[in-house]
């Protein structure tokens, strides 16, 4: 039996792409009594709640920098999932005072909240960027992690763990969305170097591990999702192939600040001596002295590698590349671009692209 059912379950950033299809695997699969939507953005809640049209949801207007909101928000929760991030790496460097309050006191937040109402189990996901961090959003979500790592010494009724994924296709900001108004506007495909990498995963994937992650930890490990990449080079070269036509040009603008080329999901100090394999995942376990999860892997092999990037998985070639964004619906000729770009006219979606404003 699911351990969702007939919970009640908070999801702070409900709204968002991951919310969303989390919010929709827990309905369907789940059964759960009650899923909270926390987040703040009126509109999105109300569109949600009429594309949901399900009575178990519930929407509240709240911010993680607020804390009392947060701890009245989670009375009775069996379950918070903390979503809630500012994630748009370059709005994150220009505005670093609000990233910090967002994706790092708001994390404090919701781990005192959690720890003030018993909540069992609190999952904090995370990203590849807060791996061997680069550019702030990637350093503030790296604090999330160790705050929420770090929580386990303060209570023995709430569990709280990580869980790290890198991209996944056609969330909000990410770059098939971006290739695909680029088609539509100015048939030029932007790409800052063409040795870049990038996991690409689908949504519908990841968060199918984020309920798996939820059910198998114990407490303070980090879940790393196994992911495959594909070069960014062939990305552009599928849609080009499959959506452009003669006149689509592909122009490469440079490598911007903050910027990998390849991104970490376990780095290589994290690599040493401290991680299990388990399957769909990596397991970091602790680096503190959390002696109930190390005595729980005690007979778990320890992997040896160097370390996890998106060059030294599994690479897909153009054709397995096609499969999965066919498969996930990304080369159909409808496409439906979610908020970030639909308003977008042609002169500012230039100067996003063009302008050292846009990190994927
Ligand atoms: N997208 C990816 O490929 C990816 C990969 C790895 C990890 N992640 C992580 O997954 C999480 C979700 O990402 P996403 O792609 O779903 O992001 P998203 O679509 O931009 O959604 C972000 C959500 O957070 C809410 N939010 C932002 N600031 C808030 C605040 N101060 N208080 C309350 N709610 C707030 C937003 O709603 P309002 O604006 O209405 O508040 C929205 O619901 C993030 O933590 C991100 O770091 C994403």
């Amino acid at each position: 039996m699911s351990i969702f059912k007939d919970s009640t379950i908070l999801i702070t950033g409900g709204t968002g792409s991951w919310g969303q299809e989390l919010t929709a695997q827990l309905l369907r699969d789940h059964n759960p009594k009650e899923i909270r939507i926390f987040s703040r953005n009126e509109l999105k809640q109300v569109e949600m709640k009429h594309s949901f049209n399900d009575p178990r949801l519930k929407f509240i207007i709240g911010d993680v920098r607020d804390i009392k909101r947060l701890s009245i928000s989670m009375r009775g929760c069996d379950f918070v999932f903390h979503m809630a991030a500012l994630k748009h790496v370059p709005v994150c460097e220009e505005n670093p005072d609000e990233a910090v309050k967002t994706n790092v006191l708001g994390t404090q937040n919701v781990i005192e909240a959690a720890i003030n109402n018993d909540v069992k189990k609190v999952v904090d996901v995370s990203t590849d960027k807060a791996v061997d961090p680069l550019n702030l959003y990637g350093v503030t979500k790296a604090c999330g992690e160790k705050l929420v790592i770090a929580a386990n010494k303060e209570t023995d009724k709430t569990v709280f763990v990580c869980v790290r994924g890198g991209n996944v296709m056609g969330s909000n900001g990410s770059v098939i969305p971006l290739f695909r108004r680029q088609l539509e506007t100015t048939n030029v495909l932007t790409i800052t170097d063409k040795r870049m990498t990038r996991f690409i995963f689908s949504l519908s994937d990841a968060i199918r591990l984020v309920l798996k992650s939820t059910v198998d930890s114990v407490g303070g490990e980090v879940f790393v999702m196994k992911m495959p990449s594909s070069t960014i080079m062939d990305l552009a070269e599928v849609i080009k192939e499959e959506l452009g036509n003669e006149d689509t040009k592909i122009e490469f603008i440079g490598i911007r600040p903050g910027e990998k080329l390849d991104e970490v999901l376990v780095s290589r100090y994290e690599a040493m001596d401290r991680v299990v394999d388990a399957g769909d995942f990596f397991i970091i376990l602790p680096f503190l002295d959390l002696p109930e999860t190390l005595e729980h892997y005690k007979d778990k092999p320890r992997v040896k590698m160097e370390e996890f990037n998106s060059r030294n998985t599994k690479i897909l070639d153009k054709h397995e590349l096609k499969d999965l964004l066919k498969k996930n619906g990304f080369l159909d000729p409808i496409f439906d671009y979610k908020e970030v770009f639909s308003n977008l006219t042609k002169e500012q979606l230039e100067r996003i692209t063009k302008n050292d404003k846009w990190v994927i």
